[in-house]
């Protein structure tokens, strides 16, 4: 029997693939999108499951629309995993790259994440999966030996706060939401950022099991997922420093550095 119909966004390579495959064999229905059609259609072929293939660029308002319409009819599990770097210095970066950045990052798990929800918490049940980045933590740090890469992380960052107050609202609905944020995997998003993969100053963990710890960890309950993190307390001091800031901020008044 059917667990549900599961929609993987960037599932025509890498971890996309891997989650298609993962939720095939436990089960799931899929819609698979990506834009290219050939490789969404050779997966189709391969699982064993019943699977829609949806061709579509994220990045384009129109095509989004059609994917928007597919998630409100229903699905149970939403993986919003479709990206690419665009690495550049941002004052030489093709502005249409920076925008399309947004647009498949943040626009289009914005969109698809308002057009999924309202089924799922009717339902009472169902999951979100937004892959963000280890990148996301990454604002604090230089750019080398890591990429150059302003809009990106600021796209995986939007990623990880728009996670985690969505896990607030939903608390109490049975719908689950996460944010991913994996270091280094082997996926060709290397090569498509102009990387040479062989010359990654970090280790790499594979598809395969970045996929398992996401599944584990939404299982958990686990809003915030890094899959290469040993000490998981380490997320919970992120978010207490961020609360130390915030509050002592909010208490009113001008800090005594900027006052006459
Ligand atoms: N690899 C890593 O080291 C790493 C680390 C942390 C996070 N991530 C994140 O993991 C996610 C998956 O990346 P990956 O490593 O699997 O990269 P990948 O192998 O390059 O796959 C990227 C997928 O995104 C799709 N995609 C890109 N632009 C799209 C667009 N405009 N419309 C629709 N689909 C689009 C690609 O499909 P088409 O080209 O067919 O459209 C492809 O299926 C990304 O969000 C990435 O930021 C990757």
């Amino acid at each position: 029997m059917s667990r549900g119909v599961a929609l993987v966004t960037g599932a025509s390579a890498g971890l996309g693939v891997a989650f298609a495959e993962r939720l095939a064999a436990d089960g799931y229905d899929v819609v698979v999108v990506a834009r290219r059609r050939e490789r969404l259609e050779e997966l189709a072929e391969r699982l064993q499951t019943n699977v829609e293939v949806l061709p579509a660029d994220l990045a384009d308002p129109a095509a989004l629309a059609q994917v928007e319409a597919r998630a409100a009819d229903g699905i149970d599990l939403l993986v919003n995993n479709a990206g690419f770097a665009g690495y550049r210095p941002f004052a030489e970066i093709d502005p249409e790259v920076a925008e399309n950045l947004i647009r498949v990052h943040v626009v289009a798990t914005t969109r698809l994440t308002r057009a999924a929800l309202p089924w799922m918490i009717e339902r009472g049940s169902g999951g979100i999966v937004n892959v963000a980045s280890l990148l996301a933590f990454s604002g604090s740090i230089p750019p080398d030996p890591l990429p150059l890469r302003a809009t990106y992380a600021a796209c995986k960052s939007y990623m990880l706060t728009f996670t985690q107050q969505l896990a607030y609202e939903l608390a109490g609905t049975g719908v689950r939401v996460q944010v991913l944020t994996p270091g280094l995997i082997r996926t060709e998003f290397h090569e498509v950022a102009g990387r040479d993969p062989t010359k990654m100053p970090f280790g790499m963990m594979e598809p395969d099991e970045v996929v398992t710890a996401s599944l584990r960890g939404l299982e958990a309950g686990e809003v915030v997922s890094a899959p290469g993190l040993e000490d998981d307390s380490l997320i919970e001091s992120s978010n207490e420093a961020q609360r130390t800031v915030f509050r002592t901020a909010i208490a009113g008044g001008v800090a005594a550095r900027y006052r006459e």
